[in-house]
């Protein structure tokens, strides 16, 4: 395997978050209400498992990578605004947090502009992923020989002991279920 195959893999698990925020939209729509304690843990999973081992692995290890060879000035473009990307992601989910706890306060006027932030933040986000899955990683893949993408997926595998980024995919199951059944 490739660095690659553990991103997507990754990305797959984030797909199925924004699922589950989406469904959640749906019933928020329907109830009109939103539970917050949706959006604390959607925030967890976004700055833990997106941002902090994902984006980590990417910045940290395969962009890192990149920037050290000769790419090819379509690939240092789409590579820049990958990382402007995932800045607008965190500014993204720092706006979701100061909504929710208004919301959470009682400021039910809210709603609106959290629903807004939160569906933004699903669409922005499944584009990303698309954009690094279809245009970024496989044709970048061949900027490196063999022994170089031996050392980044060994430097991912050293990256995932450094937190326990598993309880996630449990989070994930079970907010599953429970949406299912709301
Ligand atoms: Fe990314
Ligand atoms: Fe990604």
């Amino acid at each position: 395997m490739m660095i690659i195959g553990q991103l997507m893999i990754e990305h797959r698990l984030i797909e199925r978050m924004v699922k589950v925020v989406d469904k959640a939209l749906e019933n928020a729509g329907r109830e009109g209400s939103l539970n917050p304690l949706d959006i604390e843990a959607f925030v967890d999973f976004m700055r833990f498992y997106a941002d902090k081992c994902h984006h980590g692995k990417e910045e940290g290890l395969l962009f890192k990578e990149l920037a050290k060879k000769d790419i090819s000035r379509e690939h240092k473009k789409i590579m820049g605004d990958l990382i402007s990307d995932h800045f607008y992601g965190r500014s993204l989910v720092d706006r979701l947090v100061s909504l929710n706890s208004e919301y959470k306060a009682g400021e039910k006027g809210k709603l609106t502009e959290l629903i807004s932030v939160f569906s933004k933040l699903a669409v922005f986000y499944s584009a990303h992923i698309q954009k690094e899955d279809k245009t970024f990683f496989i044709p970048t893949m061949n900027y490196f020989e063999h022994k170089e993408h031996s050392a980044m997926l060994e430097a991912c595998k050293v990256f995932d002991l450094t937190s326990d980024f598993s309880k996630y995919q449990k989070m994930v199951l079970s907010l599953e279920a429970a949406l299912k059944t709301r």
